[in-house]
């Protein structure tokens, strides 16, 4: 186990019963995914975290493979959704290349509020570009760190790390991330971004 996993098992309890922190960004999101969403889709969730987002998404596809790296927030997916019904979400322990979909395999990717942890963007979007098929989505919510004071708080993730109390976390901008998922094979559809400074990025974009 990574010291990444340990972190986000340890907060997973209080993550599941945190509110979301701007519901009226969050209700925009889900309506404008599901606009993309068909009933005979095949979707790939990585980061899935509680799950609270396949849920919303689950009746609207055919089937939602939910990976995460933390056990701890898997095992409250798999109840939550048990709870609410839902038999049409498999949640799956690990990362989107360990999960190694086939190529042209899904409909639509989502990466919510997870591309900022990950270390290897670059390897990240090419393996999103491998599975979708041509024509299907990348729905992704990112915190761009670079212009706001937040992008120091990666000076003390080495410590924090050490000690359990911060995940891996990577400073990267609105420009570059936009720049980074064309790059890999994408055309932007949709374009926002809210909270403190506008650091949240939401973008669906489409695999060319
Ligand atoms: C901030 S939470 C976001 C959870 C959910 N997507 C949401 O929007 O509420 C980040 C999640 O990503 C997971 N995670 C971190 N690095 C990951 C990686 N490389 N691959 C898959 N999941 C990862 C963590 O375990 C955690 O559950």
């Amino acid at each position: 186990m990574s010291q990444s996993d340990k972190f986000w098992d340890g907060v997973a309890e209080k993550y599941a019963r945190k509110a979301v922190p701007d519901e009226a960004a969050y209700q925009r999101k889900l309506a404008e995914t599901q606009s993309f969403l068909t009933a005979d889709m095949q979707v790939l969730e990585f980061g899935c975290g509680t799950g609270t987002t396949a849920i919303h998404h689950a009746s609207y596809v055919k089937h939602i493979d939910a990976l995460d790296i933390s056990d701890k927030m898997l095992e409250i997916g798999r109840q939550k959704a048990h709870k609410a019904g839902i038999e049409n979400i498999t949640f799956s322990r690990g990362t989107l290349a360990e999960f190694n979909a086939g190529t042209a395999s899904q409909d639509a990717v989502l990466g919510l509020n997870v591309i900022h942890l990950i270390p290897d963007r670059q390897a990240t979007f090419a393996e999103v570009a491998r599975v979708l098929k041509p024509g299907g989505v990348f729905v992704s919510a990112t915190g761009c760190l670079a212009h706001s004071w937040l992008r120091f708080l990666t000076l003390i993730v080495p410590l924090g790390k050490l000690f359990g109390l911060m995940p891996d976390l990577f400073v990267i901008s609105e420009e570059q991330l936009v720049r980074e998922i064309t790059d890999a094979g994408f055309s932007i559809e949709t374009r926002w971004h809210h909270g403190t400074q506008g650091i949240e990025v939401f973008i669906i974009a489409r695999r060319i």
